[in-house]
């Protein structure tokens, strides 16, 4: 009676981890984690957040650090801070992402870059139907079209490096869309 429990018990529990790891094996691609030792790292949004943690992170594992936001005074500050708890230097630029030609030219006044973060994001809270379109307008202009600019400027250089050492790009999200998302899908 043991034995046909134990078999029965066997049956139910190996498949599926045979199945897992049946799947570990052929899923590409596959996680990879490459050091940012020396590598040029560039975030948007570094001022504060999300965005200085990261940048105040990188510096302090060896990374070269530019973080672009508008307000150049905040940036500054946030130069100074990285400085005081990492002794590193991070190069700031000042630029409007929704203004592509000045994200250009900031993109072209720093180093070549290997990874490239678009962190910058508004969020304007409250059901749609009570937000002003501006404000709608504001949040697609500065994270989407944002973010574009940006990938448009930084990709030439990132593409023609003639390191080939690998390079990467990374968005910030947000878990709103998808509750926004459910929220549709309950009121229909
Ligand atoms: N905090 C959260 O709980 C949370 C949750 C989910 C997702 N996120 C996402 O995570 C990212 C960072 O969030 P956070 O809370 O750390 O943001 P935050 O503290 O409000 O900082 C936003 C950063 O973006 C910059 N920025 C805003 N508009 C810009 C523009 N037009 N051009 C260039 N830079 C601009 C700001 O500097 P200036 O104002 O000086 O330009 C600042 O450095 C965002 O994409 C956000 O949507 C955050």
């Amino acid at each position: 009676m043991a034995a046909a429990y134990f078999s029965f018990i066997a049956l139910c529990i190996l498949p599926p981890i045979f199945l897992l790891i049946f799947l570990k094996l052929i899923i590409r691609p596959r996680p990879v984690r490459i050091p940012i030792t020396s590598r040029h790292v560039f975030i948007t949004g570094g001022s504060r957040g999300i965005g200085f943690a990261l940048a105040r992170q990188a510096a302090a594992e060896g990374a070269r650090v530019t973080i672009l936001a508008r307000n150049l005074e905040q940036l500054e500050e946030a130069k100074t801070s990285i400085r005081l708890s990492t002794g590193v230097d991070v190069a700031i630029v000042s630029a409007d992402v929704r203004d592509f030609d000045a994200v250009k030219l900031a993109v072209e006044s720093a180093d070549p870059i290997h990874v490239l973060i678009c962190n910058q994001g508004v969020f304007a809270s409250g059901e749609l139907v009570n937000l002003e379109i501006k404000e709608v307008k504001r949040m697609i202009d500065v994270n989407l079209i944002g973010s574009f600019n940006l990938v448009k400027a930084a990709l030439p250089g990132m593409k023609n490096r003639s390191d080939r050492r690998p390079v990467s790009i990374a968005f910030m999200s947000s878990q709103a869309g998808q509750v926004c998302t459910r929220d549709l899908r309950l009121h229909n």
